[in-house]
């Protein structure tokens, strides 16, 4: 049976996966340490529903996308309602948007599941996982340069280094169009050389051939005409803003011509940022860009907007690759044994996490030994005992499975001691 184990217990679905502890010990602090950098720029969280009426990605996203037209998960409600699990986080936060009217400008931060039907492998996913922001109503060039510098301190702040980031300029709908119409000229000139897919889909949406990753394609827009050649004085202006700025607070920036992205709401800047150690086809660690027109697309009034969305999976992927960001999870304070009848064990457990310590216990009628290798599993960093000795004088054993000799403890005591081991070298 698809998706279950040889002893025919269930399995995850192709394509997602797991995250259990230690690992999770690792997201937990990923998650709590974007929040608090997106909290320092003014961003407040946004949560939204997993599925949405699927005209939110239709019209938001372009049917002409791979993310829409291939890869969206898209079913029939019982009422006849076509959903879609949302296979990213930027329409729903703009559907949010229209929907409650937030005084602008509006800065969302976001920690979602995304889906995509894609083919699995290391780093793509079927259901994947971002972190990401939206800031809608300013369409001033230096909200571009904080939000990529916010997605850059990021990385940073996780210790990756080896990744670059590539930056373009799409245009908007003043001088977009006609480079459109060159753009498929050209294409159409080399269509010969293009890939079977996009040969056939010149007409459809001549942009997307840019975004193609097949050697041919790659190979035939090498030399394709250059869309920042084309822009008017405003696009030309803004990204000009964005590029001094970026300089400014010395953040690299290469120019890449055929950066569009594979999503079709980019209007001026768009933005990512790839990871020099894990596997090129896959070494998207984060992008986005401005959306300005999305929230008239959707049938809002214009709203300029501009977000990123980062790949948990693929940055802790790099993260492995180069050694950073470890996994570490807070061990236990304390790990209680009690060898009468557990009524030292329930009650002293609770009051110790009361007083803020991290403690667990074992249960049963084991012998000491069978107790402490549970303890010693744990990783915790000290047996508390109590034994008929220890319950006649009010004290607890404490052993510290560190390292250090066993003692007594007054039970007034053990927070005290237990709070020292924790602050131990
Ligand atoms: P995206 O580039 O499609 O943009 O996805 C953002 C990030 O999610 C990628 O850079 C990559 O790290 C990760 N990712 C995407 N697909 C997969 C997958 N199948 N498996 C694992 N990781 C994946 C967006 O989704 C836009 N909403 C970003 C944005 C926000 N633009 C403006 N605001």
């Amino acid at each position: 049976m698809p998706g279950s184990t040889p002893s025919g217990t269930p399995r995850a679905p192709r394509g997602t996966h797991d995250v259990l502890w230690p690992e999770s010990a690792r997201w937990e602090a990923f998650v709590a340490g974007f929040a608090e950098l997106a909290h320092s720029a003014g961003y407040g969280l946004a949560e939204t529903p997993v599925f949405e009426d699927a005209s939110v990605f239709r019209r938001g996203i372009g049917e002409a996308s791979d993310v829409v037209g291939k890869e969206m998960y898209e079913f029939e409600d019982r009422d006849g309602t076509m959903l879609a699990l949302r296979p990213e986080g930027t329409a729903p936060v703009v559907r949010a948007y229209l929907q409650h009217r937030p005084v602008l400008p509006w800065k969302a931060w976001y920690l979602t599941a995304a889906f995509r039907h894609e083919r699995p492998q290391a780093g793509r996913y079927r259901q994947h996982h971002q972190v990401g922001i939206e800031a809608l109503g300013e369409a001033h060039a230096d909200l571009d340069v904080e939000v990529i510098w916010l997605a850059n301190r990021f990385f940073g702040t996780l210790g990756l280094r080896d990744y670059v980031l590539s930056i373009n300029s799409m245009g908007d709908e003043r001088c977009r169009p006609a480079f459109v119409e060159i753009l498929a000229r050209y294409l159409h000139e080399h269509g010969a050389e293009l890939c079977e897919e996009h040969r056939q889909r010149i007409d459809a949406n001549p942009l997307r051939v840019l975004d193609c990753k097949r050697p041919e394609c790659r190979a035939a827009t090498e030399g394709v005409p250059r869309l920042i050649d084309h822009l008017c004085e405003d696009c030309a202006s803004h990204f000009e803003r964005v590029r001094t700025g970026l300089g400014a607070l010395g953040i690299a920036a290469q120019i890449d011509h055929r950066l569009v992205r594979g999503l079709d709401y980019y209007t001026r800047t768009t933005f990512e940022f790839a990871s020099g150690a894990i596997e090129a086809a896959q070494n998207g660690i984060g992008g986005g860009g401005r959306y300005d027109r999305l929230a008239e697309a959707m049938g809002g009034p214009p709203t300029p907007g501009i977000g990123f969305g980062i790949g948990i999976e693929r940055v802790l992927l790099a993260c492995d690759a180069v050694g950073c960001f470890p996994a570490d999870p807070a061990p236990l304070d304390g790990w209680l044994i009690d060898l009468l009848d557990g009524t030292v064990a329930r009650d002293l457990s609770i009051e110790l996490r009361e007083a803020g310590l991290r403690v667990d216990r074992g249960f049963g009628d084991r012998s000491l030994k069978a107790h402490l290798r549970a303890a010693d599993r744990s990783g915790a960093n000290a047996a508390l005992i109590v034994g008929a000795d220890e319950q006649a004088s009010g004290t607890v054993a404490l052993r510290p499975l560190r390292g250090g000799e066993q003692r007594r403890v007054p039970r007034g005591e053990i927070a005290q001691a237990l709070r020292a081991l924790r602050e131990a070298p």
